[in-house]
């Protein structure tokens, strides 16, 4: 007999972005709408919270209504429903966990709760299934994590930030730079167009650790920066660009490499929005080829990297089948860990 389908409605909301996803067995997209708030927030250069919830609220039932419109699924069709419940903006996510618990509430639906670092990983399974033990590197505007994974579900961080993650120091350069929010795309892209002249340090590449740190080279940007201004010196964006992408591309390779060394894993994926870096790709997969060939690179495509409601249908299945549920008590965890 073949295996019963599983259709789960996964909910998205914990920044900026609100989206719903329809999605089957854990591994096949029916729907992923996303609606962007970039443009609003451009202006003020971030996020803000109060702005995101209230788009969030504008959004919401609309892109349920969407996803399942363009997946042609009914809501009496579906198997459960999926939300991220953290980490994020707490009145961001509660937005989404309201409308999940409504929904599963209204359709009589199990209710699963998920990790939104934990959806990062899980669209790598759009790409190949995932084979284990696997190690993640997560890159996005609030981590930067390398995480080890035994088997599904299960995860240990073995390396951290201490301060910034990546996506931020892009984002706060790319403002030095005059660059729009979120600079990481442009700044990407200015990147490609100079060298690395400038040599920023690699900050902590040499220790003996797998941790991270990106706020002195965001500092050591800035002073460069403005004592050239006191001097009325000029400098070259596309060269100051290059520079930093090619510091934290050093360091996340470079971290990743020595963290294959201890663990031995049959993959590794490179997840979360910075995933989307073409510096990075490229630099990785050169590491990965030199370095490690048997070790298979799985790194989403892009309309992936960024947050989206499939990815949170693709970990929610996960969940799903440990029966790891929730009731009408769950609540948003804006400070939610591994
Ligand atoms: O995962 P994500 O969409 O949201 C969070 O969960 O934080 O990541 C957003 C971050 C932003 O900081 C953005 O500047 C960065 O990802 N980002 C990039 C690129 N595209 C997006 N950073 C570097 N290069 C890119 N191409
Ligand atoms: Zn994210």
């Amino acid at each position: 007999m073949s295996e019963v389908k599983s259709l789960i409605l996964a909910i998205e909301s914990s920044c900026d972005e609100t989206s719903v996803a329809v999605v089957e067995n854990g591994e096949k997209i029916l729907a992923n709408i996303v609606a962007s708030q970039i443009k609003s927030h451009r202006r003020f250069g971030g996020v803000v919270p109060e702005v995101a919830s209230r788009h969030h609220v504008e959004q919401i039932t609309l892109c349920i209504d969407d996803a399942l419109a363009e997946a042609e699924i009914e809501p009496q069709d579906l198997s459960a429903v999926a939300v991220t419940y953290g980490p994020g903006l707490v009145g961001a996510l509660l937005i989404g966990v309201s409308a999940a618990k409504a929904f599963a509430w209204a359709y009589d639906l199990p209710l699963i709760p998920v990790n939104h670092m934990a959806g990062h990983i899980y669209a790598a399974k759009y790409v190949q299934p995932l084979k284990f033990p696997l190690l993640a590197l997560l890159v996005s505007g609030g981590h930067t994590e390398l995480v080890y994974m035994v088997e599904d579900g299960s995860y240990e961080i073995i390396g951290e930030t201490r301060d910034d993650a990546a996506g931020e120091a892009y984002d706060k350069v790319g403002r030095i730079l005059d660059l729009p929010y979120p600079s990481g795309k442009a700044l990407d892209e200015l990147a490609h167009q100079g060298k690395d002249t400038y040599h920023f340090p690699r900050a902590m590449l040499q220790e003996d650790n797998l941790d991270f740190s990106f706020s002195g080279l965001k500092s050591a940007f800035i002073n460069l920066v403005h004592n050239a201004q006191q001097r009325e010196e000029m400098l070259i964006p596309e060269d100051l660009a290059a520079s930093f992408q090619a510091s934290v591309v050093d360091v996340l390779v470079g971290k990743t490499k020595k963290a294959l060394a201890s663990y031995p894993v049959k993959q590794l994926i490179i997840a979360g929005g910075v995933a989307a870096n073409q510096g990075l790709r490229a630099g990785m997969t050169e590491m990965m080829a030199e370095n490690y060939p048997e070790i298979e690179l799985l790194i989403p495509p892009l309309r992936l990297c960024g947050d989206n409601a499939a990815m949170i249908g693709a970990a929610g299945y996960i969940e799903f089948k440990k029966q790891h549920l929730a009731n009408m008590a769950l609540n948003a965890k804006p400070s939610l860990t591994f």
